[in-house]
Parts: structure tokens; C-alpha cells; sequence
């Protein structure tokens, strides 16, 4: 088997409905892993797999990321690859005009559903020597106005995936957070309504396709990227971009 091949690597991707979850599972699939995803509806579900190409060993799964009693019936038998890309922007607004529990909804996707599909998974990721990539975010370093939840809930996303590789690495699971970019999703659409940061003033053309960060993570799942494993990446990065087989940005 060649060092970019997923064949016979067992795969589950959270969110994977729409936008760049939808891509991953395509990209990973489309190197031969056998992919589940989860969405929280089997509605949204049925329309992701009919958008996929047939032939590929695909299921879709309904479940809501933060039920991790369910979770844990799609994470008991071990996996070789976890893709924790299940996200939420909002609430997006001022601090000063934010409720906790609006905020804390935001780190009970992002964050706490993250962990809990790790803790889940890791057993069976520490036995099959398995990757994890947890969709990180240019705001898990960078404050955005509007966006304290996000921005926390990511930069907390970011220190879990290091601490994962200073765990499990040397128990050979190789851990990653990728940055997309800035991608022309559904969670871009929502930034734009908002109006309340530069991000949100982008115009859609300026946005990149999803497939870009769906074949930059199907890379990082393969022996070619083990020397990654730990890292907080950027999908912008000219040798990242190069490594992963992306076209250079003009
Ligand atoms: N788009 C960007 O520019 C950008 C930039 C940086 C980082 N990211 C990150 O990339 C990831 C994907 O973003 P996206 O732009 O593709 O978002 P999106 O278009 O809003 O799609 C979000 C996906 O997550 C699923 N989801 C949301 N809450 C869920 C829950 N509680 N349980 C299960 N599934 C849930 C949705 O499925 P259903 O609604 O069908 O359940 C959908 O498949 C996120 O982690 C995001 O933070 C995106």
C-alpha cells in the first residue's frame, strides 16, 4: 500500500453534511477509507450522500455531536481515523450583549463533543496507531470582534490537539488541527448576515471551495504527513499547500 492510500482504514467524520465535512468524507473516501459521518438529521444526511459519488463505502449516521451516549455507539469499535469537524460560529455578537448559556452551547459543540468523541475513540486509536484532525480556525489565535465564543472555543480546540500528541504520540496516534482557510460555506453565509467584522464584509467571491481543505485533511490522514503530527496548521501555507497537493495562492 503506498504511503498516500487510505484502503482498508475505517474513518468517521463529524458533520458531514454539507460544506467542508461533506468534502473530507468525499477526499477521504476517494482514497479508499471506508467513511461514517454524522449529521443531526436524517434529512440533511440523505441529501450529502446523494451529492456522493457512487460506489464508495460511505454511511451517514444521525446524531447530534453533543449526545455522546450515541457517539459512543458509533466510537465502540476502533477506528483508524477521527475528524472532528463538527462546528458552530454563533452566538455571534458583542460580549456585552451575549447570554452564558448562548456561549456555552458554542464550547458544548466545539469543544466539549471534540474531547468527548476523542475520549471516545482514542482506545481504538492507540491500538490501530490512528490519526485525529480537529478543524481549527485562524481564530483560535487571532480575537475577532463578535466572536469570543468561537475564537476561545477554538484556540481551546488547539491546545487539546497538543495535548493529545504530548499524550498519545508516543503511543503513535498522530493528532492535527488544520485551518481551512476561508471557505464558501453555510457557517460563511451566516458570518456575512452578521456584519459585524472584517470577515463578514468579505465578498463570497473571495471565499475558496471546500474541496481544497477536504483534500489537505485526507492527506494529513496518510503515512506522507506522519512528520506533521502535532502541529496546528494553516491551509494557507505555501508548503503545506504544496506538500498536500493543493495549488499554490495567487
Ligand atoms: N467555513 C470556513 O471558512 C471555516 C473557517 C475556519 C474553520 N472552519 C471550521 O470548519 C468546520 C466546518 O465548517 P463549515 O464552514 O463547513 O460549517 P457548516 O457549513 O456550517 O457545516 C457544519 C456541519 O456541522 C454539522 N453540525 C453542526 N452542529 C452539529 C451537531 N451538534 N451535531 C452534529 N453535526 C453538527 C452540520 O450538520 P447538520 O446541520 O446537517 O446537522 C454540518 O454538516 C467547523 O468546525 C468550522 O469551525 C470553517
Amino acid at each position: 500500500m503506498s504511503d498516500k492510500s487510505l484502503h482498508g482504514q475505517r474513518a468517521v467524520v463529524t458533520g458531514g453534511s454539507r460544506g467542508i465535512g461533506l468534502a473530507i468524507v468525499d477526499a477521504l473516501s476517494a482514497r479508499g477509507a471506508e467513511v461514517v459521518f454524522t449529521a443531526r438529521s436524517r434529512e440533511s444526511i440523505d441529501t450529502a450522500i446523494a451529492a456522493l459519488p457512487e460506489g464508495r463505502n460511505i454511511a451517514g449516521i444521525a446524531c447530534d455531536v453533543t449526545d455522546l451516549d450515541r457517539m459512543k455507539t458509533l466510537l465502540d469499535d476502533p477506528i483508524d481515523i477521527l475528524v472532528n469537524n463538527a462546528g458552530v460560529i454563533g452566538p455571534i455578537g458583542r460580549i456585552t450583549e451575549l447570554e452564558v448559556a448562548d456561549w456555552a452551547e458554542n464550547h458544548r459543540v466545539n469543544v466539549l463533543s471534540a474531547f468527548g468523541a476523542i475520549r471516545l475513540a482514542l482506545p481504538g486509536l492507540i491500538q490501530r496507531k490512528g490519526v485525529i484532525v480537529n478543524l481549527s480556525s485562524g481564530a483560535a489565535f487571532n480575537p475577532m470582534e463578535g466572536w469570543s465564543a468561537y475564537c476561545s472555543g477554538k484556540a481551546a480546540l488547539a491546545m487539546i490537539t497538543r495535548c493529545v500528541h504530548l499524550e498519545c504520540g508516543p503511543l503513535g496516534v498522530r493528532a492535527f488541527g488544520l485551518a481551512p482557510g476561508l471557505v464558501d460555506t453555510d457557517m460563511q453565509a451566516a458570518i456575512r448576515a452578521s456584519g459585524i467584522n472584517p470577515i463578514s464584509a468579505l465578498p463570497r467571491e473571495t471565499l475558496r471551495p471546500a474541496v481544497e481543505p477536504g483534500q489537505a485533511i485526507a492527506w494529513l490522514c496518510t503515512q506522507d504527513a506522519a512528520d506533521l503530527a502535532g502541529r496546528d496548521l494553516d491551509i494557507r501555507d505555501p508548503d503545506f499547500r504544496n506538500r498536500s497537493g493543493l495549488e499554490p495562492l495567487e
